[in-house]
């Protein structure tokens, strides 16, 4: 049950602007056990955004090291980290990205048909995803024909289509009225308990953060793991 999913050791990542250095993470230790909500909170600017894509092998850090799943990300290359992702990882990100010209079937089929899913069993899978979100009446929309909320419920259906172990969220509720929020939380939980699939949401919302069965806090691009209340 205690297995160790993500683990960062001393994690550094440094941006430069002209002459300016910005750390923004600096020497950060995060661990996420299978089957976790973590939550991650702190001010804007702390590095919390940083850290999600460390994890999600979309940047390189500086210094430290990031192991998902018992791989080192910081030894693979382009090529093996565009694999890890489509596989492992699952992006809830404040910008939905949702493809204009396609309906929310198709959306959600896109990473399955990278991962070469045959068209049938695509379909299947897209609906079955569309209707754990609520939205099995609106497969054929198009984005722009979409509310914001459901805009972001089609993002989670394609998060989840390559049943990633472990989603990553940027403020997954951001855009969401609180009965939105309260049912996507109750959609993490389920999938939790019954895929013991792995969360990390940053997050400002205290919905968001009772539901999180431990909490750290970023600030200035240093890590605490938060007291239980
Ligand atoms: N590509 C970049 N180049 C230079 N500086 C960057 C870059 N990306 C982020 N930063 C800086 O690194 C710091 C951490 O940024 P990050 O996006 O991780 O913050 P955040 O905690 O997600 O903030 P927010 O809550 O506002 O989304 C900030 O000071 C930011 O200005
Ligand atoms: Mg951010």
């Amino acid at each position: 049950m205690s297995e160790t999913i993500v683990q960062t050791n001393k994690l550094v990542k440094k941006y430069r602007r002209g002459k300016i250095e910005i750390y923004a993470l600096n020497g950060v230790d995060f661990e996420a056990l299978r089957g976790e909500i973590v939550g991650v909170v702190g001010p804007s600017g702390s590095g919390k955004t940083t850290l999600l894509n460390m994890i999600g092998g979309l940047d390189k850090p500086t210094g430290g090291t990031v192991v998902v799943d018992g791989r080192d990300l910081t030894k693979l290359d382009a090529g093996e980290l565009a694999d890890f992702r489509l596989k492992k990882i699952g992006f809830i990100f404040q910008f939905y990205n949702l493809l204009p010209i396609y309906t929310a079937l198709e959306n959600v089929e896109v990473p399955l048909s990278f991962a070469k899913v045959p068209k049938e069993e695509r379909e299947e899978r897209a609906f079955e995803l569309l209707r754990l979100v609520g939205l099995e009446t609106r497969v054929d929309h198009k984005p722009d024909e979409l509310s914001g909320g459901e805009q972001q419920r089609v993002a989670i259906a394609r998060a989840l289509a390559n049943r990633p172990s472990i989603i990553l969220a940027d403020e997954p509720t951001g855009d969401l009225d609180s009965e939105s929020a309260i049912s996507l939380m109750k959609l993490i939980r389920k999938l939790k308990e019954q895929h013991n699939q792995t969360f990390i949401n940053v997050t400002h919302d205290p919905l968001v953060v009772q539901e999180c069965t431990k909490v750290y806090t970023i600030r200035d691009g240093r890590i605490q793991l938060n007291e239980k209340t």
